[in-house]
């Protein structure tokens, strides 16, 4: 073009050439603006009833459902490499579930057991966190009981969740994380923690939960029972001022952390929830997000750890301060060996 015609040499004579910090690998980590650190990170777990054997899940390649005696070395391994937190998820045996959901609140359903051993063995050194929510526990599948006309009945639902999380708390639990997107559980579950005793125990609420495609290999994960969808709690891919609501809402009952989840489709609205709020933000990087990688990457279609690196950090990047990921341990444990 005419304004490259009088200059010696193209770009010559530059003021500005940002290429200069990219120059080789220690310049650019230097300059990095965004990192993921293993304490800000939290591995999801399964723990199965009945098993012997650790049991793969075959949509989520690496991960398993771990038995009950596991749960000890699993929270070692995650303290360890330095992990923040665990989030335990139970799965009961197919025949302890019932319309109610019963097992959530029995002191030997298997997330209470997996709790308490959990926390028996790690002490302060790992937080130990808890999905409080129906959906592994009930027969029909759903995050909550049903009317008679097959509704999920919001503020029935809401009671269990409060006597769910005392349970917790009594269990071990040093943060209990509702997931069914009922309204008022925030409420509700910290004045039956308050009444329980246990002020201490935080509040990590799944804010903006959407109704997800990508939770598909969850429901594997957990054996889910589910018939149809969830989309009359959880909320519409299309809105993020509701996100911004429910969260507000969220903040308002007293949660300590919120969370949004999806992670990857939904980082505008990790941004809009962490300009909004002053509490800690969670995103939760989940199953589908997981598998598709996993799956592109088994293919040879792409680089898995480039993949895994840029999938963590660019949910840091959009605002998150804590992630959940089922990467959590390795990514840890390439942290502290340095690569
Ligand atoms: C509900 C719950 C779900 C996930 C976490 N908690 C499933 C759902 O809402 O359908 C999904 C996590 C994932 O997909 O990795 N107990």
């Amino acid at each position: 073009g005419s304004n490259l015609s009088g200059s010696a040499g193209g770009a010559a004579g530059l003021t500005h050439r940002p290429r200069r910090l990219r120059v080789n690998s220690t310049m650019r980590a230097m300059v990095a603006e965004t990192s993921v650190a293993p304490r800000q990170l939290i591995l999801p777990v399964f723990v199965a009833e009945g098993l012997g054997e650790p049991r793969p899940i075959s949509s989520m390649p690496g991960v398993v459902q771990h038995p009950l005696d596991a749960m000890g070395s699993v929270a070692t391994q995650a303290a360890e490499a330095g992990l923040g937190g665990i989030m335990l998820f139970g799965v009961p045996r197919e025949d302890r579930k019932d319309a109610l959901g019963s097992a959530a609140l029995a002191d030997d359903g298997i997330l209470n057991l997996a709790l308490r051993a959990v926390r028996d063995e790690i002490g302060d050194a790992l937080l130990v966190m808890s999905d409080v929510c129906l959906d592994e526990f009930t027969d029909h599948g759903h995050c909550g009981v049903l009317t008679a006309n097959g509704v999920v009945d919001n503020d029935a639902t809401v009671e269990i969740y409060a006597a769910m999380a005392q349970v917790h708390a009594a269990a071990g639990a040093h943060v209990v994380a509702p997931s069914g997107m009922m309204d008022g559980q925030v409420g509700a579950i910290r004045s039956a923690l308050d009444t329980a005793g246990a002020t201490d125990v935080a509040i990590m609420a799944y804010g903006a939960k959407y109704a997800s495609a990508f939770y598909g290999p969850f429901r594997e994960a957990v054996g889910s029972s589910l018939q149809g969808d969830r989309r009359t709690y959880q909320q519409d891919p299309a809105n993020v001022r509701e996100a911004l609501r429910e969260v507000l809402l969220d903040v308002e009952q007293g949660a300590d952390v919120v969370m949004v989840k999806p992670a990857l489709a939904y980082l505008d609205v990790v941004r809009a929830v962490r300009e909004l709020v002053s509490v800690p933000v969670a995103a939760y990087n989940i199953s589908g997000e997981y598998a598709m990688v996993e799956a592109a990457a088994a293919q040879g279609w792409i680089d898995r750890e480039a993949a895994i690196d840029e999938t963590l950090t660019s949910i840091r990047r959009a605002g998150a301060d804590l992630v959940l990921t089922y990467w959590a341990q390795e990514w840890a444990q390439k942290w502290r060996a340095g690569a």
